[in-house]
């Protein structure tokens, strides 16, 4: 059964409770929970001046409503940003031995933007003694000032061991600049990166920089994520990254081409966590694009967050890629108590029915090249997803998935994602709630996460594999009654 019942309310995705909901923010681990704020505006379904909301979680699938944390104010909205945790006290806002937790965040100032000015956008801290429930703005805010620069926003701030420095990454428009700090309050500008690199179809936003080892070797390399509206390679928002190094002061990078985390039009505005305890880079992002974010067909609250996934970096020839794959837990959450052995040999197809198929998880091993995915319901709404070795193309139609006309972008076309690097068997991962799909190939080096709308949850899957070579080995599917 369904554990929440309103229209198209997620089951096993984070959603507010009621009211606008976009960005995560400061991601953050501290005694024992993870944290998640969120760009948060709790007077409408639309964007309104922003909040951070915020909710914790011990596993990041389980998580608990809290008050809003933090409200605008005299310097204006409370932007997009993140959290630390200032272990060492280099704030000096711990007091009785306390340890802070200190957010980074963009000040948006609604009358200077009205005046016309450039530069209405500073960067502020708040810190927190009671591990997120109350929080202290800074008494001499803003940190980081403006002298005229358009777009400025977005903090991401981590610790750098190496520099023994704080470090900041924040979007300037078109590009990314980088700060450090040793107490998180005077600032020093370090570098800018991504001027001339690559996409740039619209406003960079959200940067997250990190290292990760490359699978299954030691050498290191840094990733940079940054967040673009609109000209995402399916329309809108989208996520691209860029592989290189960090040496404390400056990113490079070599990449000639844009490479994008998702190819969805559905995660946006997504970041990693900061502190967690195993060293894993856990990645959330927000489940919307903002062509049609105020539009969705949802009435008490809009949008909900992508799973927590995984990042790693896997080599392919010479080239390294940034994957993203849900986390054990939410395999787990949305595992069957009966899974399905399937087999669907060359040329045929199966059909499964489910009941009430609205929190599922559906896996597969294939080496077939050639084959579609069905997912459907009685009104004969379809979702469909299919892969073409001849064009080496996946598409993902959602055009007749189910409430498709309230915005002209959403369902207009197919989306495309192209795989190149696909060779030998390969898995294929579905997780389907009541308004969204993650689809997720080879272990999330291909990943298309989009919002559906369907007037009834699909209760039928059909594959059909159109490959005479291939076998589908291994082949099951899993789905959930209950959570
Ligand atoms: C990204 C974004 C951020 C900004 C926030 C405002 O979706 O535009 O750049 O800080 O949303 O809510």
């Amino acid at each position: 059964p369904r554990m929440y019942t309103e229209d198209y309310r997620p089951q096993f995705h984070f959603s507010p409770p009621e009211k606008w909901m976009n960005d995560p923010n400061g991601l953050v681990y501290n005694e024992g929970v993870y944290h998640l704020f969120y760009q948060y505006y709790p007077e409408d379904i639309v964007w309104g001046p922003m909040h951070w909301g915020h909710a914790i979680s011990k596993d990041m699938v389980h998580w608990e409503h809290k008050p809003i944390a933090l409200y605008p104010d005299e310097h204006g909205l409370i932007f997009s940003g993140s959290a630390v945790v200032d272990k060492k006290n280099t704030s000096g806002f711990g007091t009785d031995g306390k340890i802070p937790l200190v957010a980074i965040f963009t000040y948006h100032s609604e009358e200077g933007e009205k005046a016309g000015r450039d530069d209405f956008q500073t960067q502020g801290i708040a810190y927190s003694l009671d591990n997120g429930d109350t929080w202290e703005k800074f008494e001499k805010n803003p940190v980081i000032g403006n002298n005229g620069i358009k777009d400025f926003r977005d903090p991401k701030v981590f610790w750098h061991d190496d520099s023994k420095s704080w470090i900041l990454a924040l979007v300037a428009g078109d590009h990314a600049k980088f700060y450090a700090s040793k107490n998180l309050k005077d600032w020093d500008y370090l570098s800018d990166f991504g001027k001339t690199m690559g996409a740039h179809g619209g406003v960079w936003e959200c940067p997250d920089l990190f290292p990760l080892k490359v699978e299954g070797t030691d050498e290191e390399k840094w990733v940079l994520i940054i967040s673009i509206n609109p000209g995402a390679p399916n329309g809108g928002s989208g996520t691209q990254y860029f592989i290189g190094d960090f040496d404390g002061v400056q990113f490079t990078s070599d990449q000639k081409e844009p490479k994008w985390l998702d190819w969805g039009t559905d995660n946006y505005a997504g970041v990693t966590y900061n502190n967690i305890p195993s060293n894993e880079r856990i990645f959330i992002g927000w489940m919307s694009n903002w062509d049609y974010a105020r539009d969705t067909p949802t009435k008490k609250w809009r949008s909900a967050m992508t799973t927590p996934r995984n990042l790693a970096l896997r080599k392919i020839g010479e080239e390294v890629f940034l994957t993203n794959y849900p986390l054990k837990q939410v395999f787990e959450l949305t595992k069957s108590s009966t899974p399905k052995e399937i087999v669907v040999p060359p040329n045929t197809s199966e059909t499964f029915y489910f009941d009430g198929l609205n929190q599922s998880q559906i896996r597969f091993k294939t080496s077939s090249k050639d084959f579609k995915i069905t997912f459907k319901n009685s009104l004969n709404e379809t979702l469909e997803l299919a892969l073409d070795s001849e064009s080496n193309i996946f598409l993902l139609d959602r055009t007749h998935s189910g409430k498709v006309d309230f915005q002209s972008d959403f369902g207009h076309k197919k989306h495309i994602m192209p795989i190149g690097g696909i060779n030998e068997e390969f898995e294929v991962t579905i997780l389907l709630d009541w308004s969204s799909i993650e689809l997720f190939m080879d272990r999330g080096l291909y990943v298309m996460t989009e919002q559906i709308f369907p007037t009834e949850p699909y209760d039928r899957l059909i594959i059909e594999n159109y490959d005479a070579q291939s076998q589908i080995s291994d082949g099951f599917i899993k789905k959930v009654e209950s959570v």
